[in-house]
């Protein structure tokens, strides 16, 4: 929203009671006696906040301006009697035939040129103006009929926005790119300048000439490519916030949000970019039954979310009560799995936890989806702990409101990770999210809590700030993480980070550029390894997927092995922790520490195998002085949320198939009692310290 328009509505919280519990519901899809019987068990199960309307356009407005709202009436008065509060969806996640009938060229096309049809869902593109004219009209209806329903209390605008497509190729979406990009370059000489298009004649003389990086004989121009991410990213964002306008317009007073997908296999959408524009953070949550590792995928995801919602409490919107229906082989979840996985999600700053969906549908492509309600009914393990999860939910009320606690930040930035995986880079193999990854799970496993910060973001009150695989950083973020270290935090910087400006230009003069003074080290030349290589270092340890000339400032080349050598710029000398020792660098270094300020600022020049994370995670958390939220068995997750006026929740979630003993003293409040010092196996423990 522009600054001139009006303040933001009230919280969502406002309107809902202790941590709110529900899912996505289709009525739409039941007949009447269902629907009544809906009401019975969503009383039973503890309901308290629905998502419903997402994909009933079809429904609503059975032809073009004429409107069916019976069913959603009904619905939404039911509800409201039964106390329990709605997100109300826009209703626009699925164009109806009519519109695409009338309208082709709403139509969503993908990088060949083709086009996707009608049949399923999300077959729209976000930049057609066709498309919003229709999409904010049925908003606006909507907002106008429901508007003073007392169910209403969030509107949901669209849904998952970029899930299945989140490129677009189309004439319209080309059109749209170009105007973009005059509005980021003002000029066309300042895209040829951005771009480089020095190279390989490309050269544009006008906007006009200007195509999406579709296909190509070679690799496209990566300013272009990059832009083209931003442009995608922002696309959704601006047809998100079209619809915004009109809500805004006719409830003033009603929050709104999208469900976001803020996991380890979203890419696409820059969310902290997003975040400014919703009113709370929403996000859906679906693990890989395949890994067995899931459950800190799911902290990692829950992390990030915690992160793109600047710390404050957020909303589980989806995650499903066992198997879903689009992995290959859909595995149930273990008994006890989704008690622990909504756990998770509330230990890591969730104030709300819903589904998809309500009740299984018995058509459709989603059929084989679970749901609280499963085709079985009542009589089944999942309906008992759907019911068990939401007494579960009441009995913690009291943690609603407060912040996760963490004194480690992971530095996070889309468009790093855009940048970091472009094309004709020294390896394929660098992935953004590794070794992040392989840093956030080592915490994991030792029960320490990290927050996700975008780099332009205070990391005031952080010890320890992991710095991975950041490729592209502007200068304003390098001072930043800069400035964390002088100010006393322990930061450590990986490979393949600072080694381009937000334009993919070099900065030069030695890698990496943007933190080269900051480390007291320069990289000559990179040596990534072939597929499945390692290399081995000095502390016994190998590394994989990368190596490099590494020089401790002011040494000449070869004179780095072992000694701490004077950083250029004075301050305090770089010293070599770990060298490489195979040749051609043997006796280079893979490892530095350079004393800075009040703190420290390490270099990483490789990716290390596990005991090498696990030894550089002792040095970092010893340096720091981070320790565990408690002293735990292995197998426990561990975080504490934090009231403002201090009250302290330990939650200790036991991932083992045994008792596990954690040290917290305190009232355990699923049960009610004093902690008695262990957590069954598979289960949880909320304590309130004492
Ligand atoms: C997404 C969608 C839902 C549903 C689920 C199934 O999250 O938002 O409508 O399709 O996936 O897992």
């Amino acid at each position: 929203m522009s600054p001139q328009e009006p303040s933001a509505p009230p919280a969502v919280w406002n309107s809902l009671e202790g941590l709110a519990y529900g899912g996505d519901y289709n009525p739409e899809q039941w007949p009447a006696d269902t629907r009544m019987e809906d009401l019975e068990l969503m009383k039973e199960a503890g309901v308290t906040f629905l998502s419903v309307g997402i994909f009933s356009w079809a429904l609503l407005e059975p032809s073009e301006g004429e409107y069916d709202f019976a069913w959603l009436d009904e619905v939404m008065d039911n509800l409201a009697g039964a106390g329990i509060k709605v997100a109300l969806a826009t209703a626009t996640a699925a164009p109806p035939a009519w519109l695409v009938r009338k309208h082709p060229e709403i139509l969503p096309v993908t990088a060949d040129g083709t086009v996707l049809g009608p049949g399923s869902r999300r077959h729209y593109t976000p930049s057609s103006a066709v498309y919003r004219r229709y999409a904010t009209g049925i908003t606006r209806v909507l907002a106008e009929r429901y508007k003073d329903h007392p169910a209403l209390a969030l509107w949901h605008v669209d849904n998952e926005l970029g899930c299945h497509v989140s490129e677009f190729y189309g004439d319209e979406d080309a059109a749209a790119f170009r105007r973009w990009l005059e509005g980021r370059y003002g000029t066309i000489e300042a895209l040829n300048a951005s771009w480089g298009t020095a190279f390989w004649s490309q050269h544009y003389a006008s906007f006009e000439e200007i195509l999406p990086p579709a296909v190509a004989p070679s690799t496209l121009n990566p300013g272009q490519q990059l832009d083209f991410q931003r442009f995608n990213s922002w696309a959704l964002m601006d047809y998100y916030r079209s619809l915004l306008g009109v809500l805004r317009e006719v409830t003033p007073g009603v929050p709104a949000t999208t469900n976001l997908m803020v996991s380890s296999a979203t890419k696409s959408m820059d969310y902290f970019d997003w975040a400014k524009d919703l009113d709370v953070i929403a996000n859906d949550h679906y693990l890989v039954a395949a890994d067995p590792e899931r459950h800190i995928e799911l902290a990692f995801s829950a992390d990030l979310t915690r992160g793109v919602a600047g710390g404050d409490p957020w909303i589980l919107m989806e995650h499903s009560t066992s198997a879903v229906n689009w992995q290959p082989r859909n595995q149930p979840k273990m008994p006890g799995e989704m008690l622990r996985n909504s756990l998770a999600h509330v230990a890591r700053g969730a104030d709300a936890v819903m589904f998809f969906q309500w009740r299984q549908s018995f058509a459709g492509s989603e059929k084989f989806h679970s749901a609280m309600v499963p085709h079985g009914g009542r009589e089944t393990r999942v309906w008992r702990e759907v019911v068990e999860l939401g007494a579960s939910l009441q009995r913690i009320g009291q943690v609603r409101g407060s912040l996760v606690e963490a004194r480690v930040a992971i530095v996070f930035d889309y468009e790093a990770w855009w940048a970091s995986e472009l094309d004709s880079h020294p390896s394929e193999d660098v992935k953004y999210l590794d070794l992040l990854r392989a840093f956030h799970r080592s915490l994991f496993l030792r029960g320490i809590s990290t927050d996700f910060v975008h780099p332009s973001a205070s990391l005031e009150g952080y010890d320890l700030v992991l710095v991975c695989t950041l490729y592209s950083v502007t200068d304003a973020a390098a001072a930043n993480i800069a400035s964390a270290a002088q100010a006393g935090a322990t930061v450590l910087v990986s490979y393949f980070s600072g080694i381009v400006d937000e334009q993919d230009h070099i900065r030069l003069g030695g890698y990496p550029g943007a933190f080269r003074d900051l480390l007291g080290i320069s990289v000559e030349e990179f040596h990534p390894l072939l597929a499945g290589g390692t290399v081995k270092l000095s502390d016994g340890g190998a590394g994989s997927v990368w190596s490099e000339h590494v020089h401790v400032s002011g040494a000449a080349v070869g004179e780095a092995s072992g000694a701490a050598v004077e950083a250029s710029g004075g301050g305090a000398s770089a010293e070599v922790l770990a060298t490489f020792t195979e040749y051609p660098l043997d006796g280079v270094p893979a490892l530095t520490r350079r004393s800075v300020g009040a703190g420290s600022a390490l270099y990483l020049a490789t990716f290390p195998d596990r005991n090498g994370i696990e030894a550089l995670v002792d040095r970092l958390l010893a340096e720091s002085g981070v320790s565990a939220v408690a002293v735990a068995d292995p197998g426990v997750e561990l975080t504490r949320r934090r009231t403002a006026d201090g009250a302290s929740f330990v939650f200790a979630i036991n991932h083992s198939r045994a008792d596990a003993t954690v040290r917290v003293a305190g009232r355990e409040l699923l049960t009610g009692k004093p902690f008695t010092g262990t957590v069954p196996a598979s289960g949880v423990a909320v304590i309130a310290e004492d």
